[in-house]
């Protein structure tokens, strides 16, 4: 293979070299192509642009691969825990039971909240999306650890923080809009278990864990850990190369998340769901209606993928989990039929083969997650309590070498130079 691609533009030709992953991935390097040649490339939506080369996960699209750190998917959300996964995708390596046992110790010692961040929080309105008070609560944390943002490198006490904060900021948005009185962390329970705890425990009963739920809950995080440079991720690296700190970033890559076409595609798959249950059911005609949306104006949410153009491996597992899980709990839950039906009309009908449209990994989650007992409007956060490790991962990588700071170009179709006029003459 040449080391080098060849540029022919206005009658000169430039050398622009060829970078290789160590999976085989192929780039065509266009650092010095402005400074040579006076152009630039545009690619909207950054469909064939790689922002980084990165060492934390590798997706092969059209194999439906998906790896963290080299251990395939299926072997971690099989057997390892989530903050197994985390340890993995943050410090390159699985932790030794010693390593194991100070970063889980660490996460359970900082679960607690600073009260003042629930002041802030009871300020929300009642009916706020959990959404809306995770990246505002997330963001106010660097308030109350300036030292996030002074200078020394301590990320990883604020890793700790974040990944041991995170799941009881959450729970609160759940315990208010319940009208519930918000529950302290317990050091003794597992990660899992303790978000369990502090969503459904009430005080005038005792609450025991379903190993079942808490088993689906970490095979879940696992699958959302993280996903390369996805729209949130590249956000949360764009956000830290301006030396922003870690809460300020993170809280960058909860807002992107939750757009309907990202991770808040979770929520909108139930809804729609429902919509069609409530609609008699009839998935052919949701069918035809996503074939035609430019004038229905309707899209099959979970379905389709910028780089899966074959299956997404997390909606396999997720699927086979969501038949398990739902036995073992004995629920019935009828749009799991439902979204049975909707993807075997789809995966058989031209339009969505020719344009490889598959189940991807929001297609499923939202069955599991409402048989645990979570509510839709939380689905998203969910899935960034999964994707925190990643998202801390990716920053901590882009930090460590030392990327410069993300300053896309552009082509500029504005007006040309034009004298002002007084607004007496407009
Ligand atoms: C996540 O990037 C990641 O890794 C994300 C994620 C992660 O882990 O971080 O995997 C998580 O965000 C999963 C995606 C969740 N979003 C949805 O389920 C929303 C529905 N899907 C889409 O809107 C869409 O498929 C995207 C946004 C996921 C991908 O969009 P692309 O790659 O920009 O593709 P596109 O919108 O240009 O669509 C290509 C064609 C179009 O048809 P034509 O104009 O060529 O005729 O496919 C059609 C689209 O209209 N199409 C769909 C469709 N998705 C794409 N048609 C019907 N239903 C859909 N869901």
């Amino acid at each position: 293979m040449s080391d080098f691609a060849e540029l022919s533009v206005e009658g000169k030709k430039y050398q622009l070299p060829i970078v290789e992953g160590t999976e085989a991935e192929k780039a065509i390097d266009i650092n010095k192509l402005r400074d040579e040649s006076g152009y630039i490339t545009i690619d909207s939506g950054y469909k064939n642009t790689g922002a980084t080369k990165s060492a934390i996960t590798f997706l092969d699209g059209e194999k439906g691969i998906l790896n963290y750190r080299g251990y395939s998917i299926e072997d971690l959300a099989a057997k390892a825990t989530f903050l197994e996964v985390a340890y993995l995708l943050i410090y390159g390596e699985l932790p030794t039971t010693e390593q194991y046992a100070e970063f889980e110790g660490a996460i359970r010692r900082h679960t607690i909240v600073n009260e003042g961040v629930r002041t802030i929080f009871e300020g929300f309105p009642v009916n706020s999306h959990p959404m809306a008070t995770l990246s505002s609560l997330v963001s106010s944390l660097s308030a109350f650890y300036p030292d996030s943002y002074e200078g020394k490198d301590n990320s990883d006490r604020h890793i700790i923080r974040l990944l041991a904060k995170l799941p009881t900021i959450a729970s609160w948005s759940y315990k208010r809009a319940m009208g519930h009185p918000m529950n302290y962390p317990k050091n003794d329970l597992d990660y899992c278990s303790n978000f369990l705890h502090m969503m459904f425990s009430l005080p005038v009963e005792k609450y025991e864990v379903d190993p079942v739920v808490a088993s689906a809950l970490n095979t879940l995080l696992i699958l959302h850990a993280d996903h390369e440079q996805n729209c949130s991720t590249s956000t949360v690296r764009l956000v830290g190369s301006s030396q922003a700190n870690l809460y300020s970033s993170i809280s960058a890559g909860i807002s992107a998340l939750w757009g309907p076409l990202h991770g808040g595609a979770n929520q909108e798959v139930i809804e729609m769901l429902e919509a069609i249950k409530a609609d008699g059911g009839d998935v052919s005609k949701y069918i035809e209606m996503a074939k035609n949306a430019k004038t229905t104006g309707f899209r099959l949410f979970g379905f389709g993928h910028r780089v899966y153009k074959n299956f997404d491996p997390r909606a396999k597992i997720i699927k086979k989990a969501a038949d398990e899980v739902l036995a073992k709990l004995g629920v019935n839950d009828p749009v799991l039929e439902i979204a049975k039906g909707l993807e075997e009309a789809a995966l058989n009908d031209e339009y969505f083969i020719a344009r490889k449209l598959y189940p991807n990994v929001d297609f499923y989650s939202g069955i599991i997650y409402r048989a645990l007992g979570i509510p839709t409007n939380m689905f998203t956060v969910m899935f960034a309590i999964g994707r925190l490790p990643g998202w801390i991962a990716q920053w901590k990588e882009m930090r460590a070498t030392k990327e410069p700071i993300g300053r896309p170009r552009q082509i500029y179709t504005g007006a040309t130079l034009r004298e002002f006029v007084s607004i007496e003459n407009r």
